[in-house]
């Protein structure tokens, strides 16, 4: 019995997450240590909300509240997503905990005794205007690697690369839009280059990683590991356990105390658990084996920071097995990033699909080594074609033919021929493989194993027909029942790590009393007794159809209310404005066609009816990323106009995260002007549907009437 720590990355509690964010550190995770359990090897599995920092402080100025606020808000959301996605953890926690906070902040003395944190003054960005300092997110401009315009001073969440603040082209303040100036404050520094040895020893043998993982790590460790700021000008994080009023109005960084939740959460697990000393079975036992899943914006953090931490903390304690981050999982092409509002939210997706669709869906399709696309198509797809078809399908036909003609009880097995044996041996077969996928942590190989297994299951039912020989040979069809039954109650054991509520239904309707959670691995090859009374019920999965929830044309749309922040010239094209707009979670950078028709003034701070998911597209040489809706008359060009009063982020029409639509496409669908000045989009039939914000129609500016507004 092994021990294994399962550490699952701290989602920030400062907005919904997407399925991305599930695909990297959820599913795996969950599915890794529910393997593990049933091994009967010791499973830890810990994390919580990361509450701290700036995602959450900018969501709060936006919302005009408190930053608790909104980071209670989003943990209670996280929470119940986790639940709902069938995910368990032995503790879900918070690092707003006092535990978690006097922990870390234990930890965070340790290193200062140590020598491996001191204090240095440094050069910071400060908004004049405001009279604040810049942290992190407060920080946006364009990314000197990438190129892209909206670019924080931690990351960049487009090309993933870490950035100083002063590493962005045409820095601004968040709120004031101000370029930042430098100014001297004193910060708590990480002596990270003191474990750049230590570091190169630890990974050497760390060949079993995902070659992405190493070449990420081994990038860092070629350029030369820096000393980092372990602390921020933010009043919203962990205090810093220094003594000195000028540590005051400093705080804790936050990636540096969230990585420090996977020690502290251990801790507080059996803390509560009445046993305080043992979470050190998986921090100080030499073959403990840890494993991080996270995407791959947080892989240094994991093997390289977080190591540093631990090794500088106590050189005793155990360190990251593995890390088996992810890339990206593509919305239709595009990053999801819950900053930017983009994505399939988890809320969303788990009020309308079956959790283990979902979960089906993101193993299959996990960007475990290059990113991977989510395609509302495919997910429909594959639903109906390998759960529902091939796995549903199987078990449903062998268990109503048993039931129907075998007085609803397992059919006895008296002689298997060539054909059941085969079956067998394919059941034992297909059990290692995706048991020896597991090991790895490679999933989708995992689960196209155990698919496997049922479509073999499948074509053995065909192949043997038993409906045919029923009345001529009632014991060979009894036997090819059985086999199949057998099967059906191997797939619930194998699926179970994976499809945690269709293998219990299976177990169940299998005549099982009790949890398949709670079965050994093992256990999937033993037989199913003889004469056992089988439950059927519905079949395992339902069909998904993705007709239903586009009904409307308009649904193909994605218009938001939205504010306009910031109006620029386009640097080569004379009609063109650049824009910032606000979305209300994101901000997105349009081009628009309004020069000849509204001066800058006129447009800046105005709310607009946005297009938010029309296909990127480069406007000499600009990205735009979304289209204002305007109505023109000839020469004449007004604005659709929202209600003054109308909610930035709302939806005006359609679909609300809608799969970017090409501008073609787009161009068929019409948004006309009556001539009361109300906007209408006319489907192909006879819909027609008015943009509104609650009962207040959109007008367009300028008194123009009759026109059309797509531009
Ligand atoms: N909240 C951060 C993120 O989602 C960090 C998560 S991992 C942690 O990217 F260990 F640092 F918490
Ligand atoms: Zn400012």
């Amino acid at each position: 019995m092994a021990k294994i720590l399962v550490a699952v990355a701290w989602p920030y509690a400062s907005g919904p997450r997407h399925i991305g964010h599930a695909v990297s550190t959820f599913i795996p995770a969950d599915i890794f240590a529910r393997y593990h359990r049933m091994k009967g090897d010791e499973v830890l599995m810990v994390g919580g909300s990361d509450m701290h920092g700036t995602p959450t402080t900018v969501r709060a100025d936006e919302e005009g509240v408190p930053p608790e606020v909104v980071a209670n808000r989003y943990h209670a959301l996280h929470a119940r997503n986790i639940e709902q996605l069938g995910v368990r953890y032995d503790l879900y926690w918070n690092t707003a905990d006092p535990n978690h906070k006097r922990d870390a902040q234990e930890i965070f003395r340790t290193l200062h005794g140590k020598g491996f944190i001191d204090d240095r003054v440094m050069t910071s960005p400060y908004c004049p205007t405001g009279d604040h300092f810049l942290p992190d997110r407060y920080v946006e401009g364009t990314c000197p690697h990438c190129g892209f315009a909206g670019a924080r001073g931690d990351q960049c969440e487009n090309c993933g690369h870490l950035l100083d603040p002063f590493e962005l082209k045409e820095p601004k303040c968040r709120i004031h839009g101000t370029p930042p100036t430098p100014r001297e404050t004193k910060h708590a520094f990480f002596r990270l280059s003191a474990f750049q040895k230590r570091l190169e020893a630890y990974i050497a043998n760390k060949g079993h990683w995902r070659s992405p993982v190493l070449s990420a790590t081994r990038a860092w460790l070629a350029e030369g590991l820096l000393d980092r700021p372990f602390t921020r000008d933010i009043d919203w994080g962990i205090e810093v356990p220094f003594p000195g009023d000028e540590w005051k109005a400093k705080r804790i960084y936050v990636w540096f105390e969230a990585v420090m939740g996977y020690l502290t959460a251990s801790r507080e697990f059996w803390r509560q658990n009445g046993q305080p000393e043992k979470w050190r079975e998986w921090w100080y036992d030499p073959t403990s084996k840890q494993y991080y899943f996270i995407g791959k914006d947080n892989i240094v953090f994991h093997t390289l920071i977080w190591p540093a931490i631990l090794m500088g903390y106590d050189e005793k304690l155990t360190l990251p097995h593995d890390v088996p981050a992810t890339q990206y999982m593509l919305i239709s092409g595009e990053k999801m990033s819950a900053g930017r509002g983009r994505g399939v939210w988890l809320p969303d997706l788990l009020e309308r699909f079956d959790p283990d669709a979902i979960r089906y869906y993101a193993t299959a399709n996990m960007p475990e080594l290059k990113d991977s696309s989510f395609e509302w198509e495919d997910f429909a797809q594959r639903n109906n074609s390998e759960l529902l078809a091939a796995y549903g399908n199987f078990v449903h036909r062998a268990l109503t033919f048993a039931a129907r003609n075998f007085d609803n009880r397992v059919p006895e097995a008296q002689f298997l021929d060539a054909q059941d044996k085969a079956m067998v041996r394919k059941l034992e077969e297909q059990w290692k493989k995706v048991g020896q996928n597991l090991e790895y942590c490679h999933f989708r190989d995992a689960l196209r194993e155990a698919i496997q297994l049922a479509r073999l299951g499948n074509q053995y039912f065909d192949a043997k027909a038993p409906w045919e020989f029923l009345k001529k040979d009632r014991e060979a069809c009894g036997t090819a029942l059985h086999v199949s039954l057998q099967v059906s109650r191997a797939l619930a054991v194998i699926f179970a790590p994976f499809l945690p509520f269709s293998s219990q239904r299976l177990w169940h309707a299998l005549g099982y009393d009790d949890e398949v959670h709670g079965q050994p691995w093992q256990a999937a090859l033993d037989d199913i007794p003889a004469g056992q009374t089988l439950r059927v019920g519905k079949p395992l999965f339902a069909k998904i159809e993705l007709e239903e929830a586009a009904e409307s044309e308009a649904d193909r749309l994605d218009v938001r209310v939205a504010q306009i922040v910031d109006v620029r010239d386009h640097p080569n094209a004379d009609k063109l404005y650049v824009m910032n707009v606000d979305l209300g979670d994101e901000r997105r950078q349009i081009v628009a066609g309004m020069k000849e028709n509204y001066t800058k003034g006129e447009l800046r701070d105005r709310k607009i009816a946005l297009l938010a998911n029309l296909q990127t597209a480069k406007l000499r040489g600009i990205e735009s990323n979304g289209m204002l809706l305007a109505g023109e008359d000839g020469p004449q060009v007004g604005i659709v106009m929202p209600p003054e009063d109308a909610p930035v982020g709302v939806l005006i029409l359609g679909r609300l995260g809608a799969p970017r639509i090409s501008f073609e496409d787009f161009r068929k669908l019409s948004l006309v002007v009556d001539d009361g000045g109300k906007v209408f989009f006319l489907g192909s039939g006879h819909e027609r549907v008015p943009l509104k914000v609650g009962d207040a129609f959109l007008r367009v500016d300028k008194g123009i009437r009759d026109g059309s507004p797509v531009r």
